[in-house]
This record gives structure tokens, sequence and C-alpha cells, in this order.
């Protein structure tokens, strides 16, 4: 039998090294309460540029941050994930670990997927302190966000060209108690920044 133990990788064999510098200290130098603003939306709805928009604010504000955008990450960290229920459950599990280390960054953490899956979206919620993750729902309805097709996705859809598209022939679930709920549709965008910075404020995360 192998006595090799340092080729075996074994769950129980890792051990959480607390380093010297703390995610209190990180977060008391940036003068900030570290947190996840997790945007769920429809494709289209306006989650990217919702919070590309308060990712500005608190920028000018002062404050440490870091925007975690669907399109982008599907280019590096979640490369070859598809949309089916699997992948995109892997994509948030992905997100939500990459979050959960930048939010112990000490950062202010904005993240944009659609995340339609309530479950993936309240697994990220058990990773983090009560505290720490915030939903915020774009609730811009379905006919607006397919007016808008910015990317011509949902015309591709209705054609049967993409397959599994949110909205159309795959599930979206509503959150149910998101923190903060704006729209992206009648409301103009600074309204809904106002609302989520406010949130910020009135909760002494800035
Ligand atoms: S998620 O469902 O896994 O959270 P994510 O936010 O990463 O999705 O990616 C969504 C973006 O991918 C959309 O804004 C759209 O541009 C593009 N996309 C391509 N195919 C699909 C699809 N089948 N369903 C939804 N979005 C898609």
């Amino acid at each position: 039998m192998s006595t090799n133990s340092a080729v075996t990788t074994n769950n129980e064999n890792i051990v959480w090294h607390q380093h010297s510098v703390d995610k209190g200290q990180r977060s008391e130098q940036k003068k900030q309460k570290p947190c996840v603003l997790w945007f769920t939306g429809l494709s289209g709805s306006g989650k990217s540029t919702v919070a590309g928009a308060v990712e500005l604010a608190l920028f000018e504000l002062g404050a440490h941050t870091y925007l975690l955008d669907g399109d982008n990450v599907r280019m590096g960290l979640c490369k070859g994930l598809t949309f089916s229920d699997n992948d995109r459950k892997e994509n948030i599990r992905r997100i939500g670990e990459v979050a959960k280390l930048m939010a112990d960054a000490g950062l202010i953490v904005l993240t944009a997927f659609i995340s339609p899956h309530r479950e993936d979206r309240e697994q990220v919620r058990k990773l983090l302190p009560q505290t720490e993750f915030i939903e915020v729902f774009v609730d811009t309805p379905l006919a607006i966000c397919e007016q808008r097709d910015p990317k011509g996705l949902y015309k591709k859809a209705r054609a049967g060209e993409i397959k599994n598209f949110t909205g159309i022939d795959s599930v979206y679930e509503k959150p149910e108690s998101a923190e903060i709920r704006v729209e992206n549709g009648e409301q103009p965008l600074s309204e809904a920044v106002n609302v989520i910075i406010n949130y910020l404020r009135e909760n002494g995360y800035v």
C-alpha cells in the first residue's frame, strides 16, 4: 500500500489557513462595510447598466468596488459553460465563490447575472454573512426587454436559432423577497441608482 500521503488530495486533509490580515482590517482600511449587490433579472432588463451606474456613483464617493458582469465572466472564469440548467447553476456557484472572496478582500461587489433560479441565488446568499448579500431585482417586463433586444438575441430565440433562452423557452424565477427592487423600464436610471445608493448609506455600507 502506498504511504505517500503527499499525493492524495482529500477534503479532510485541507485546513483553512487564517492569515494575519483579516476581512475586518481590510474593510476598516477602506472605510466601508463589504457586501455583494446581486443584480438579477432578464436579459436586456438593464442589470449591467444599473450595476455600472451604481459602481460609478460608489467610485465617485470613494468606495472600493468591483463589478462582475455576465458576458465578461463567461469569456474567462466561466468560459465553456452553456445555458443548460446545470451549467447556469455552475456559473452562479463560481461567481458566488468569487464574490465571497472579493467581499473578504473588503470590497463592495456588484454582480450582474440573469441567475434565473431562486435556489441558486439562495445558495450564494448562504455563502455570506446575513447582511452581506443584497439581492437587487431589476424588474423590467419581458415585453420591454424583448423590444429593446440590444444584442438581437430575443429575435434569434423567437426564430428558434437559440435554445434555452431565458423568458422564451427557459425559466426565470422572480425573487420573492429581494432587499431592493428597481425598474429599468419606466423609471429613469438615476432614480434606480439613488434607491440603491440610499439603501447602502442608510444601512452603513458606505
Ligand atoms: S445566467 O443565466 O447563467 O445567469 P448570464 O448572466 O451568465 O446567464 O449570461 C446571460 C447573457 O448571455 C445574456 O445577457 C445574453 O447576452 C447571453 N445569452 C446567450 N445565450 C443565452 C440564453 N440561452 N439565455 C440567456 N442569455 C443568453
